[in-house]
């Protein structure tokens, strides 16, 4: 599995924690930026994580910023893009079980550092369940393609 991260300004002290945790979990990643405290625009590197998990260039995105509200914005306007703004493991994992989420986003202005870690290392290792659910994804592919949903009851 290959991980795009990027922050903003506000995340970066987060995702310096981040790229500590996916080490010591052997996971590979890309970093998109940002690399200093510079203030900078969270849509700019949101875009560039969202991308690159929408083209299928990397398997999954880690986006930060102060609240994860921006990020998580952006990151669900690009299609196959199922990002969770997650503060605690618990909805980190219902995200991967029954969303199939493939961006998790923190807020490092929100979320405490050991937290933050078990809700990713919670993401990073749980698998989709499938079943019912994936046939909730496909209403939100119809959805994102502009065909009309049918009411099944
Ligand atoms: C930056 O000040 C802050 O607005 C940003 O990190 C994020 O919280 C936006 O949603």
């Amino acid at each position: 599995m290959i991980v795009g991260i990027g922050c903003d300004h506000a995340g970066l002290e987060m995702k310096e924690e981040m790229l500590a945790l996916l080490k010591d979990l052997g996971i590979e990643y890309k970093d998109f930026g940002t690399f200093s405290e510079q203030s900078v625009d969270y849509p700019d590197f949101g875009l560039r994580v969202s991308e690159a998990v929408s083209k299928g260039e990397v398997n999954r995105g880690l986006l930060i910023c102060g609240t994860g509200i921006g990020m998580s914005i952006v990151a669900n306007k690009f299609n196959g893009v199922r990002a969770a703004l997650c503060h605690e493991p618990y909805s980190a994992r219902m995200s991967r079980l029954h969303n199939d989420s493939n961006i998790l986003v923190l807020g490092g202005r929100v979320t405490g550092k050991g937290l933050a870690r078990e809700i990713a290392r919670v993401w990073f290792t749980t698998d989709f369940e499938g079943g019912r659910h994936s046939k909730r994804l496909d209403k939100i592919k119809e959805i994102e393609e502009g065909r009309c949903l049918k009411e099944k009851g």
